[in-house]
């Protein structure tokens, strides 16, 4: 039962709620009409303490879509947290106007202190480099319809594995199913946290190999899951110029890749993906964005309970 839980971690949800809200978000995206409003009379609160175009926008869209009305800030400087109102008494707040928060914050563990302080569903929509569990939902349904399941993949993961939360949160939600392997490629500095090495996938016997170069594992991958480097992550200047340009994935690159692979990034894209590749067919992120509005749908009908 979803109605009136939030979603912190993609593994708040078990497998079997997961496939719920995915076969949904396949029903809204066949039948749309079917589902233009089941959400009259609910209010989403988006409270966006950092920027975002594809989160807030596709949760917007989402909540409209199904017949709902949104209200929120994009800028924290516009809100009463520039005089120092604690995340735990806004939210108190913001639950006496509306239904549902998605909320974006730069510290990690700023979605959990909201959740310990809402009647509501609260949903995270980033938690500073820690996780971004709708964004794994959007790669997720985005897998499951190009590739029909989730279980034996190679799926490599290039970039800023480090401050990464979509990476993170991704990992940790392949990790459940059966007889995937995780190519890790990043330069030294920008590896995947310990954290999510021994608790994720050395626990659960999952395997790994950690790389440099794209080039030498391109051609045994499924899924190339692309990112970018997290400048605001950083803590100075020099040492993202030096990192920003680790990979540019381009045609040259994809010559070695299989014919069925697939690119996906969460965007947004800055170097690393070239945009020559926009109309190679197997540059799937443009899609994967719009999946996002679709899954975030079935989601929120999900917590509402206006969905069975
Ligand atoms: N993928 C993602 O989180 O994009 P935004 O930062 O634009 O929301």
């Amino acid at each position: 039962m979803l109605k009136g839980r939030s979603l912190i971690d993609p593994r708040d949800f078990t497998v079997e709620e997961l496939k719920e809200i995915f076969d949904l978000a396949d029903d809204i995206i066949a039948n749309p009409k079917k589902y233009a409003k089941i959400c009259e009379g609910k209010l989403l609160a988006t409270l966006f303490y950092e920027p975002s175009t594809r989160t807030r926008l596709s949760f917007e869209a989402a909540m409209l879509r199904l017949g709902g009305k949104v209200l929120g800030f994009s800028d924290s400087s516009s809100s009463s947290a520039s005089k120092g109102e604690s995340i735990a008494d806004t939210v108190r707040v913001v639950e006496c106007y509306a239904d549902i928060i998605a909320m974006r914050h730069p510290k990690e563990g700023a979605a959990t202190v909201a959740t310990m302080n809402s009647k509501i569903p609260v949903i995270n929509a980033g938690d500073g480099g820690h996780q971004h569990p709708t964004q794994t939902l959007t790669d997720l349904l985005t897998i499951r319809r190009i590739k029909g399941e989730f279980s034996n993949q190679t799926i490599g993961i290039c970039g800023d594995l480090k401050f990464g939360r979509t990476v993170h949160s991704l990992v940790k939600a392949l990790s459940r199913y059966k007889n995937n392997k995780f190519v890790l490629i990043s330069p030294e500095e920008l590896k995947i946290p310990d954290y999510i090495k021994k608790e994720v996938l050395e626990k659960n016997n999952i395997e790994f190999v950690e790389v440099e170069k794209l080039e030498d594992v391109i051609s045994d991958l499924d899924i190339l899951y692309m990112t970018r480097v997290q400048r605001e992550r950083f803590f100075n200047e020099e040492d993202y110029v030096r990192l920003k340009d680790s990979y540019i994935l381009n045609e040259e690159k994809m010559k070695s890749a299989k014919d069925d692979m697939i690119i996906l990034h969460p965007l947004p894209r800055v170097n690393e993906i070239s945009c020559e590749l926009d109309n190679d067919s197997r540059a799937r992120y443009f899609e994967q964005a719009r999946n996002g509005m679709f899954v975030r749908m079935a989601l929120m009908a999900k917590l509402l309970g206006v969905c069975e």
